[in-house]
């Protein structure tokens, strides 16, 4: 059994507690941290291969590497904790059941890229993760791990916890960043990318709770202790949401090299009622679907890449073979025209209408030129916005017709 780093202390009672966090090592190595020269830390995540997992899997140290040096100004840290794509729930349970592990990135992550105003940005519907993580807030100003001169190294940092109001969209860095600024959550055309002009205009690092999370351990037990957890070009160990049609759902934290077999048959229990595996989903709704023949493959970023998928926010949603892949889509599909947030034409327009054509198709409406239709109207629109919303829309539409268009098909008159 691979070691357990950002879930070690989930079974314990009271794991978000700042008494618990602390007999369990936490917040220990952070004074030794916070006396490096920033530059250090830049360059140890850098080192130890860790890449963001809200999504677009950008290694994160070099991110970091964007901050203008020598900034006049302010520069902010803002933690994405939206966590709205289908299939995925591990930010949800990092903010509930271990908040200190995510506040002491932030110390340690924000101290690096010389920021003294770090955000939260919740997921409106987590009430529960907010409430947690708001009060382990409250624990650390209150024990000195925040607010001014932490631990007497003369490092400040305020951290302001905002709540979101349900948008899939503001998931997106810079729709986050406009919702986060009081603005409706619409993305902005980069570059210029946050690093350089971020929150209030301001270079701002945008990262993902289980990213950061990591921070600390990477800073305390050394690059290379990471990256040889991984692969060579993805360090570390990442958290599987599994859910679907699987014996044991839930959370799985396990190096990003595990294959999507061994995830679903030897950690999660494989199916249930003895029923076969149709396909799987392997990185959130937005990741192109895999056949049952297709999960012999690493999960890390690169793996996952060269198998004509993503890992995504690895969010793995498993289908038994009862599932009708056209009825999928049609979920799908309605999930993301009604999250298009209608600022480009080719999003706003081709969500609604691929969600009505996937629908006529299950009602047994469909026309003979739809599948074409769909696909050639998904493949034109890629790449054509402001943001990657409708990249990731058209993940499922192409995959699910292309892998299984016998089965949409089927469905169309003759
Ligand atoms: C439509 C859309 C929704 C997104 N939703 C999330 C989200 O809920 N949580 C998240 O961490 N990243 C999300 N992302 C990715 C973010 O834009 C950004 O890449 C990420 O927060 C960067 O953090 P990381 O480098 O630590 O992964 C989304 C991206 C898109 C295009």
């Amino acid at each position: 059994m691979a070691e357990l780093i950002l879930t070690r202390n989930f079974h314990r009672p009271d794991s978000h507690a700042l008494r618990l966090y602390q007999e369990t090592g936490g917040y220990e190595g952070l004074q030794r941290v916070l006396a490096l020269p920033p530059v250090t830390i830049i360059e140890t995540v850098k080192k130890s291969n860790l890449r963001g997992l809200g999504g677009a899997g950008f290694p994160t140290g070099v991110k970091w590497g964007f901050i203008p040096k020598g900034h006049p100004g302010p520069v902010y840290l803002v933690i994405n904790a939206d966590e709205g794509e289908p299939g995925t729930f591990k930010d949800r349970y990092l903010l509930e059941r271990d908040p200190h592990a995510l506040i002491e990135g932030m110390i340690v992550s924000a101290y690096a890229i010389g920021s003294h105003l770090a955000f939260v940005y919740i997921r409106g519907e987590y009430v529960q993760p907010w409430r947690r993580f708001a009060r382990a807030v409250e624990e650390a100003y209150a024990a000195g791990f925040l607010g001014r001169n932490i631990l007497g190294s003369g490092f400040d940092l305020d951290v302001v916890v905002h709540r979101g109001a349900g948008a899939y969209i503001c998931g997106e860095e810079t729709g986050l960043i406009s919702s986060l600024e009081g603005k409706k959550g619409w993305p902005k055309l980069k570059p210029p990318f946050p690093a350089i002009r971020g929150a209030f205009d301001a270079p701002t690092i945008v990262n993902n709770v289980e990213t950061i999370c990591h921070v600390p351990h990477i800073v305390q037990r050394g690059a290379e202790w990471f990256a040889a957890l991984g692969t060579a070009t993805q360090g570390g160990t990442r958290m599987y949401s599994v859910s679907g049609h699987i014996r044991q759902p839930g959370v799985y934290e396990l190096p990003v090299s595990v294959t999507l077999r061994a995830l679903i048959y030897e950690h999660a229990g494989g199916l249930p009622d003895g029923r076969r595996l149709k396909a799987v989903v392997p990185g959130g709704s937005s990741a192109p679907i895999l056949r049952a023949d297709e999960i012999e493959v690493a999960m890390d970023v690169d793996g996952l890449k060269n198998a004509g998928t993503m890992a995504g926010s690895a969010g793995v949603i498993v289908m038994d073979e009862t599932v009708s892949i056209p009825e999928a889509l049609m979920v799908v599909a309605r999930f993301y025209a009604h999250e298009s947030c209608g600022q480009c034409t080719p999003c706003r327009e081709s969500t609604g209408w691929i969600f009505k054509m996937a629908q006529r198709i299950v009602e047994g409406k469909g026309r003979k030129e739809d599948l074409d239709t769909i696909l050639d109207v998904a493949r034109r629109g890629a790449g054509t916005t402001i943001c990657a919303f409708y990249d990731g829309a058209v993940g499922p539409y192409i995959s699910y017709i292309e892998k299984f268009r016998d089965e949409f098909e089927a469905l169309i008159p003759k």
